[in-house]
């Protein structure tokens, strides 16, 4: 089988794809290694950016440690707030500008990483935040050019920030998720350290290694690259390209993995044999979303996070109101593939496949209900919410949360099929309760 065997190039299609990745270091102990790495990058003054729990591991003394040991100054800011706001992501660029840093390293989850990626580029590039804030919510201007260095040390593994040009915050006024999306904010290095992973909670396990299947699925299922019409200029590719024989390969093989894993690294935090999968997985679906992009579920996960009143998950700070990144994705994600599955069936059948079902004599129409039916088993096995009404919402808030998927069009774009308003309100009705 060739490897395009999926993609049938067309007159005046789209007929080539770019994988671009960061540079990305993989080991047990390899953050020890993070001064030399800075030195190598030429930094001299470093913001270490952390959150308040992280900050208390061992990694991040172990990173300070390396990187004081290669002569480097740092300084560390460990006020980032977790799933970070228009707020929060201010104060840490204060903190970046105020202390003329050459250099970043940001330990800790997606919410550290974004914030490190928001504060080098505003203490760069100084501008209001919504200067480069994503349409419709900001002004969507270009990054002008490079950042400073930045090496993203990632403790979670869900949300290969450390692979991609996005940071994601909450807009508090407007209760919407949104981002800054630019090659530019890709840090110039990963260190991915599994040992990392022993300390983090069951359900941060589950909410991360459901943003990967959701990263990975929605990467396999988007609109093929090969369906858009060929740019005028190479420069005019999108960084979302749609699904393409690399992201292909590596998505099945990270839900592969993490299906294998995720029950097994849940129950035994100290046994890196299943923690150090996830966090490969992680790593594979977070090159192959990163060109290939994600659709609806993650376009329906700003709306929930944002509108969030009153959850309270265990494992998360419990100073604000929140519903964690992995979540907000997945209890959109079944009622998603029950309506686009027919429409891409032979890649919903592929993720049913990695998940271990049986796909032969499957027909096309029914595809994403399989694919569904696996997930939902997951989910019930990892103890995550059965839905948007466990997150405390209703009929009554289904208006507010499609006026605030509907601007989500860079993600609605690439999914397999045209989504209407109509479309939008269904899929959270059927998102409410799955069993
Ligand atoms: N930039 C991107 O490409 C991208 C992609 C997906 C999600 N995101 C964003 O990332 C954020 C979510 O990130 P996340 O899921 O990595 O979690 P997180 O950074 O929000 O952390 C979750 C919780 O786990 C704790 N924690 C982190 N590492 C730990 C460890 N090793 N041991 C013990 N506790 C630990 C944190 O203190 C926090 O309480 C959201 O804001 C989401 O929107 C960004
Ligand atoms: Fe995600």
């Amino acid at each position: 089988m060739s490897p395009q065997s999926s993609f049938t190039r067309r007159d005046g299609g789209e007929y080539a794809y770019t994988i671009e990745a960061t540079k990305l270091k993989f080991g047990v102990g390899a953050i020890g290694e993070i001064g030399a790495d800075a030195k190598a990058l030429g930094m001299t003054r470093v913001a270490l950016y952390t959150d308040p729990r992280v900050a208390k591991l061992e990694h991040v003394a172990t990173a300070a440690r390396s990187l004081r040991d290669a002569g480097l100054d740092v300084e560390i800011y460990d006020q980032v707030e977790v799933e970070p706001t228009d707020r929060s992501f201010l104060a840490g660029a204060e903190f970046a500008r105020a202390g003329k840093f050459d250099g970043f390293v940001s330990v800790g989850g997606g919410s550290v990483m974004d914030t490190a990626k928001a504060s080098n580029l505003y203490a760069t590039y100084p501008a209001d935040l919504l200067t480069y804030v994503n349409l419709p919510v900001g002004k969507a201007q270009p990054v002008p050019g490079p950042l400073m260095p930045h090496i993203a040390c990632p403790t979670t593994f869900g949300t290969a920030s450390e692979c991609t040009g996005m940071a994601i915050f909450d807009m508090l006024e407007m209760e919407m998720k949104t981002g800054i999306a630019h090659r530019e904010l890709r840090p110039s290095l990963g260190i991915l350290d599994p040992a990392a992973l022993t300390s983090l909670p069951p359900l941060v396990v589950a909410a991360n290694a459901f943003d990967v299947f959701s990263h990975a699925i929605e990467s396999l299922t988007a609109k093929p690259y090969t369906e858009r019409p060929a740019p005028e200029t190479p420069a005019l590719r999108p960084m979302y390209q749609g699904a393409n024989p690399y992201s292909e390969i590596a998505c099945s093989e990270a839900i592969r993995l993490i299906a294998a894993n995720i029950e097994r690294a849940m129950q035994t935090p100290d046994d890196l044999s299943a923690r150090e999968p996830l966090m490969f997985a992680g790593m594979l679906a977070g090159i192959g979303f990163g060109n290939s992009g994600c659709h609806v579920p993650h376009a329906m996960s700003y709306a929930v996070a944002g509108l969030v009143r009153d959850y309270h998950p265990e494992g998360w700070p419990d100073d604000h109101a929140m519903v964690p990144h992995g979540i907000s994705v997945i209890v959109n994600a079944p009622a998603v593939y029950r309506l686009i599955g027919p429409s891409a069936a032979a890649s919903h059948l592929r993720a049913a496949e990695a998940m271990g079902a049986d796909i032969r004599n499957i027909p096309d129409a029914r595809a994403g209900e399989v694919l569904a039916e696996r997930v939902i088993g997951l989910m019930r096995a990892t103890g995550v919410p059965n839905g948007l009404a466990e997150l405390g919402y209703g009929d009554a808030d289904i208006d507010a949360l499609t006026d605030r998927t509907l601007p989500q069009k860079r993600l609605l774009d690439i999914a397999p099929r045209d989504i209407s308003r109509g479309d939008l309100g269904q899929l959270f009705k059927d998102s409410m309760q799955y069993w």
